[in-house]
This record gives structure tokens, sequence and C-alpha cells, in this order.
């Protein structure tokens, strides 16, 4: 008998639904699930986005067969994005699942409804399951109430989610949060978590704390309660964690990951990417360039951005800076760079508001990457091959970091108050010396790795023929 496509599931043409926090870090692997998942199924797999209107994807970039269904569109994107000034992105997270949850109520019975109709006029794609970000447990909730299979995505790594597992228990055993901001309490190792300590766990200053605790809550009720959970990170990279998600969870993992790798064509950032840095790029020599970037939520004061240019002037290195028109805080005018900036580091550096992330960092003049550590970047960076400085701020993004400098040995911290002779020491270190270039050598490895598990028959391209089948079997 001759195969059928994986998405035709013998005839009968299936729908996959999907929900993203509408953040850049998670709308982003999301969307490229979405591609992987339509481009496999043969055209037997319809897709539709569910989103919120805040923050929502362009569908004109998209594949002409998915559909794009904006949730809440009367709710106040004020109400859904982080606030105060150590912003709550625990609190936005959980405004974002409570806010969005009736209008989705209704957004879902009424696709479910049309669907119906569709079949019975022979054009139509029942609905398999969704797909939903593993912060929107409440979301999930709704789903399951009107019959529909969930599947869960961690868009953040596998280590990061023990760690998360492992939340409730730090905190019943008065650990979390900290009693005293003591260095040494801090710098205690979590034996059950290595190579973590216990500052690399406070994920949110401690007014937060509630609302993290709540959060991540959720998060695992969400992946424990869910058909499956699926990790955007490879095999090679985090083998022992995802064994412990998989005992620990009772539910079955698909590991997939580096979706950007996986996943071509779906173009879903929310900000336009300045095309003439890669231009750039191309004169510059091989691995000499810093690249700098904080991803779409982190952010620095005045003083840190000055001491930033400083440090990038300093270090006669070439640069490529990311100055996101959010990206200094509280400032009421323009980011301006220092006087003198410009003169000093003329034709050696190139500032731009948003870059093609993915592009420069496959470039052959990147020999190092100053990130945040967001999960995506992070990944993005190892996918490459690229050595990291690291200055995390929260969420997973400490853990991440650890992760860099103590497990895979591909980067380090830039700790403490940012300084300007501490930055270029850090660069030049990175660019300039022998151990930056082991720590490129063992990235490079890694990229090697990644891409093995994405070739056919390797694990993550294996584990998305699993997945495709499970959601064709609801
Ligand atoms: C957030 C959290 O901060 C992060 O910790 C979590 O893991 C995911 O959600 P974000 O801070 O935006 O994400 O960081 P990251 O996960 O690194 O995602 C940023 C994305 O934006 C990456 O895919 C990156 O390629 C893209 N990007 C970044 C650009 O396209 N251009 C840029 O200039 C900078």
């Amino acid at each position: 008998e001759a195969a059928s496509p994986a998405g035709s599931g013998g005839g009968r043409r299936r729908r996959v639904l999907l929900f993203p926090v509408p953040f850049q870090g998670h709308l982003t692997p999301m969307l490229q699930l979405a591609g992987a998942l339509h481009a496999r199924g043969g055209g037997g797999l319809g897709v539709t986005v569910f989103h919120a209107a805040f923050n929502a994807p362009d569908p004109a970039r998209h594949p002409a067969g998915f559909r794009f269904v904006p949730v809440g569109e009367g709710v106040p994107s004020a109400d859904l994005v982080p606030s105060g000034s150590d912003a709550d992105f625990a609190g936005a997270l959980l405004r974002i699942d409570d806010r969005l949850r009736e209008p989705f109520r209704e957004c879902l019975r009424q696709a479910l409804a049309e669907e119906e109709e569709e079949e019975e006029e022979g054009g139509g794609a029942a609905a398999a399951c969704l797909v939903v970000d593993s912060n929107l447990r409440g979301i999930q909730l709704v789903a399951e109430e009107l019959g529909v299979p969930t599947l869960v995505l961690r868009t953040g790594g596998a280590a990061c989610l023990v760690a998360y597992m492992a939340f409730p228990v730090l905190c019943d055993k008065g650990l979390l949060p900290p009693a005293s901001q003591d260095k040494a309490q801090l710098d205690m190792p979590l034996d059950e978590l290595t190579p973590l300590r216990l500052r690399d766990v406070v994920f949110s200053a401690p007014a937060m704390h509630g609302n993290m605790t709540r959060c991540l809550q959720r998060l695992v009720d969400a992946a424990r309660n869910s058909s499956g959970v699926i990790l955007n990170t490879f095999q090679d990279l985090e083998d022992s964690d995802i064994q412990k998600i998989t005992s620990g969870l009772g539910v079955l993992v698909y590991t997939i990951g580096p979706l950007h790798k996986i996943s071509s064509g779906t173009e879903s950032s929310l900000l336009a990417q300045d095309q003439t840095c890669l231009k750039w790029l191309d004169k510059q020599e091989a691995d000499s360039v810093l690249y700098v970037s904080l991803g779409s939520l982190a952010s620095m004061d005045e003083k840190e951005l000055l001491e930033t240019a400083w440090g990038l002037a300093n270090s006669q290195r070439p640069f490529l800076w990311v100055i996101r028109h959010n990206m200094v805080k509280s400032l009421s005018h323009e980011v301006s760079l220092p006087d003198g900036f410009e003169e000093a580091t003329h034709g050696r550096g190139m500032v731009v508001p948003w870059a093609p992330q993915q592009e420069v960092l496959a470039h052959h003049a990147i020999g190092g990457f100053w990130t945040h550590n967001g999960w995506n970047s992070t990944l993005e960076s190892i996918c490459e091959g690229v050595p990291m400085i690291c200055r995390p701020q929260f969420a997973d993004q400490t853990i991440n970091m650890r992760y860099v400098q103590e497990v895979w040995k591909i980067g380090f911290e830039l700790e403490g108050e940012l300084e300007r002779g501490k930055i270029e020491m850090a660069i030049t270190k990175l660019l300039c010396t022998e151990e930056g270039r082991q720590m490129r050598q063992r990235a490079r490895d890694l990229r090697d790795k990644a891409a093995k598990c994405i070739e056919e028959e390797g694990s993550s391209q294996s584990a998305i023929e699993l997945l495709l089948k499970r959601i064709m079997s609801f």
C-alpha cells in the first residue's frame, strides 16, 4: 500500500490549533512549529493560530492555508504587558491567561462549529488538538472543556523546565524566596539541580514572588495535564534533563528542536529587521565581530548604556549592536549614544534597532555573542557555533547562562555592575584569547550535533514524525 502523507490521516483532513503567548520569544517557536507541522502534513493538515490582538502575527507572511483568529480584541493591550519598574513578567503571563480565557471560549466554539459545517459540505478539516504555550493553563482548560485534546509547547530549554518543576519543593524547604541577599547563601549549590545555585532560581524580585509561584504552578499543571509536551531543544544538548522531564511529568515528551532550523519560511519578527547589517558583516573578517543584543524584553538603564558604549569602543574590536527602541529603561527621549562614540568607533561598529538575528549569527564574520540568554538566542547561538558573553536578567535566562558556562563551556557570565573596563576585558577574552577559541570550538561541536539531530532519521526529525502521527490520531 502506498504511504499516504502523514497529515492526510487515511483521507480525513485534520486541523491543528495553536495558541502562542504574544511575546516574540514565544510567538516565534510556536509559528515555527506550525510551519514544520504544515510542511510535513502533505497538504492534509490545516493550521489555525489563535492569538492575542496585541503583538499579532502578520497572516501575509505565513502560508496561505494558515488561518489566524484574533482573541480578546477588546482587551486593552496595557493589561497584557509587563508593568512596574522591575517589569513583572509573571504577572503579565497570568493576566494574558486570565483575560483571554473567556473570549477564547467563544472563538473556539465558533471555530469548531464552522469546521463542522465545512466538513459536512465536504471541504473541511476537523480540529485534532490544540497546541498551547505552557504558560496558558487557563486556555488549555477551555479547550479541555470543549472536548479538544491539548499538547503543550514549552518554548524554553529542558533544564529550565526541570528547575520550574522543582520550584515548589524549593519554596517548601524555605529556600525561596531567599531569606536574605547574603552572597554565601545565594551561592549555595542546589544538589538536585547541578550546576544551578540558589541565586539562579530566584526568577523574580521578592515583590513578584507570589505571581511567579502562581505562574510556574500553572505552567507545570499545563504540562502534566496535557497529552504531550513539545520541547524546543535537542537530545544531544540536554539528554539528562529531557529524561527527568519524561519521568517527572509522566506524559509523552517530543524533543523536536532546534525549531528555527527545521521550519523555514515562517517569518514572525514583530519588528522590522535591518538587513543592511548583513552587507556590513560581509566586509568584516571571519570570527572578528561581536554581536550584542538583549532580545525583545530585557533592558538596561542609561548608565549601563553608557558603560556598554565605551566598553565596546575601547575594546577596539568590530561590533554589531542592537539598540531596540524600548531597550533603555524609563527614558523619555530617544536613545542617544555618548558624545565621541561615533568618532571612536567609526567604520568598526554598527548600531541597528533590530537585526535579522539568525542570519547574523550564521554569518562567518561573527566571532561572539553578548546575549541576555533568552532561550531562543541561546539556541540560535549554539546552532551557529558562536560562543557567548552572558548577561542574564530574569526568568530562565540565569539557568541558560549556567549551562552555557558550566555544562557546555561555550561562554561565561559578565557579572556584577556593568563597567567599561570589565566589558573590554570580557570582549578581549572571548574574541582574542586561547580560552575564547576553545569555547568557539566547543560551540562548533555542538552546532554539528544540532545539525545531526535534524537530519533524516535524526532524533528531532523522528520526534516530529511521531508528533504528527499523534496529532492525526486524536
Ligand atoms: C523571552 C524571555 O526573555 C526568554 O528568557 C525566554 O526564554 C523566551 O521569552 P526574549 O527575551 O525575547 O524572550 O529572548 P529570546 O528567547 O532570545 O528571543 C528573542 C528572539 O528575537 C530570537 O528568536 C531572536 O532571533 C529574535 N531577535 C532578537 C531578532 O530577530 N532580532 C534582534 O535584533 C534580536
